[in-house]
């Protein structure tokens, strides 16, 4: 099979591209998805029919159906890694008994614990998508029930986070597949001294007081952790693909009962089943991902913007980060080879509205054009304020800048005064559901790593791996051992560092600025 840019079909793109008039005046026209859950519109998108067309070719001709089954079939596409990628077993529990068991035991475990506040230590892929989840369903939080997440290796995540806490009235779940990342590892043991030294150092206080989420038992006996209290994974649910593994369940069975975690599950089932069953064209993340792929490829614009209209979606574009940065910014294809086209794209967001006080002016006016989507929903989470003649309510108040946004940026206002000239033609797409629930909010979980992988497929490229993370890791660990060393003989070995870090470095022990 030809590679991405070497396809017909994506010549055929480029070809379309070069005579087309980008022009979002000419160009708009209703275009959009329809389902129960939601309604997909992308009518303010770059694209004619035409583009919408062969963006579908490219998708049949990438194999893309038949990537999409090999991965629901367990088959070991992270190549690399030599793993399968089942996180869609995981919202599939009565066809995989090791997932049905797992859940099994959180439901007991939650249905007894007697712990009010919660600690989640974890970091990336084992924190980012449970604290979205976790924000998104705060109102469906059982009583009493308060959840906390520690992800950073800075003592102030820590320190902030537990300050105030009764530890008595404490649980600690230490979140982590390997159970070797420094930076959990380091929250970690300081959460079990935080508790000694409240509690005291009996062995029981540990067992009582930290439980587990991990693939990797011997590791986590070996921190003192009761193996009974451990709840697994497996190597074929990657780091970022993992909320709805035990990494979500856990902290999120406990904070919210195992009812609201189900429909979770449920809400992704349904997202991965619409994925691997409905037409490309009436596909939601085959579409959003062919959009992206003709933004990035097509039109050149590296940048998305993720714009939740939506409180409580305000940590979807920090998990959506990490879902598309680490998966796709990759530099080669399947077969090793550098890939010679634009991978990835950088994703950031707040929620609206506050994101319009802040970075709107370089979306409506700036020098560079950054495709945006934005998420709203019919219904509040909380209904404040009323409907009147005189007045509309909070959400109301909300959702009319949700409408407004993306006419503005795709149509612009002619204006002879050029700082107030808004030249339009900036693209988007709008999602609009009923209600942020844990349904939906697991459906948008979905959404979020099938629109990913999709782009990775069509590429050619692993999604699924991260080799990329291990350099700054590896270096980590030397300036770790060269600290320690330091600690014990007063001087800093400067053994092959360049002068820039020999001098930052030495600053820093010094404990001063340098002259
Ligand atoms: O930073 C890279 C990474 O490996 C992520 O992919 C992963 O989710 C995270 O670190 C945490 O890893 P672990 O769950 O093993 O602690």
């Amino acid at each position: 099979m030809p590679s991405f840019e070497q396809s017909a079909e994506f010549k055929a793109l480029k070809h379309h591209r070069a005579g087309l008039a980008a022009d979002l005046k000419g160009l708009f026209a209703r275009r959009g998805v329809k389902t129960p859950h939601l309604y997909y519109d992308f009518s303010r998108q770059l694209v004619d029919e035409t583009a919408v067309t062969l963006l579908l070719r490219l998708a049949e001709a990438s194999g893309l159906r038949n990537k999409i089954k090999a991965m629901f079939n367990g088959e070991k596409i992270n190549a690399t890694e030599a793993r399968a990628v089942l996180h869609v077993a995981l919202r599939d529990p009565d066809r995989y008994p090791e997932v049905k068991e797992v859940l099994a035991k959180v439901k007991a475990f939650a249905a007894q614990n007697k712990f009010n506040n919660i600690v989640a230590i974890g970091i990336g892929g084992s924190y980012l998508g449970p604290e979205y989840l976790a924000e998104a369903c705060a109102p469906f939080a059982l009583p009493g029930k308060k959840l906390v997440f520690v992800a950073n290796v800075d003592g102030t995540d820590f320190a902030r986070k537990t300050a105030g806490l009764d530890p008595k009235e404490t649980l600690v779940i230490v979140i982590s597949k390997t159970f070797t990342t420094a930076e959990t590892m380091k929250n970690a043991e300081t959460a079990k001294a935080w508790l000694q030294e409240r509690l005291g150092s009996d062995p029981a206080v540990v067992k009582e007081h930290m439980i587990a989420v991990s693939t990797a038992e011997a590791k986590v006996k070996a921190f003192g952790i009761d193996p009974a209290n451990m709840f697994g994974f497996w190597d074929w649910v990657g780091g970022r693909y993992s909320a709805t593994s035990a990494v979500g369940a856990v902290p999120l069975a406990l904070y919210l009962g195992y009812d609201n975690f189900e429909q979770i599950l449920k809400g992704a089932y349904w997202l991965d089943q619409h994925y691997l069953h409905a037409a490309f064209e009436e596909n939601i993340p085959v579409l959003s991902a062919l959009l992206d792929i003709w933004n990035i490829n097509l039109m050149g614009y590296g940048t998305r913007a993720l714009l939740p209209y939506s409180q409580g979606l305000g940590k979807l574009p920090a998990h959506t980060q990490q879902v598309e940065m680490e998966s796709n910014g990759k530099l080669v294809d399947l077969e090793g080879k550098p890939v010679r086209f634009a991978t990835g794209e950088v994703v950031f967001g707040e929620p609206g509205t506050n994101g319009q006080h802040s970075f709107y002016q370089l979306l409506h006016q700036g020098t560079q054009i950054i495709p945006a989507d934005f998420i709203g929903f019919i219904k509040p989470q909380y209904p404040l304020g009323a409907a009147t003649a005189e007045s509309v309510t909070h959400h109301e108040e909300l959702m009319t800048n949700f409408f407004a946004q993306p006419d503005a940026l795709a149509f612009g206002k002619k204006d002879e005064y050029l700082p107030k000239n808004f030249p339009g033609n900036r693209p988007s797409s709008s999602l609009l559901l009923k209600e942020l629930t844990p349904f939906t909010a697991g459906l948008l979980l979905a959404w979020t790593e099938h629109r990913a992988a999709t782009k990775g497929f069509i590429w050619g490229i692993n999604s699924f791996d991260q080799f990329g993370v291990e350099l700054g890791k590896k270096l980590g660990v030397e300036h770790r051992n060269r600290i320690m060393e330091y600690h014990a003989t007063g001087k800093l070995d400067q053994t092959g560092l360049n002068q820039s870090t020999a001098e930052l470095l030495q600053a820093f022990l010094n404990g001063k600025l340098p002259n």
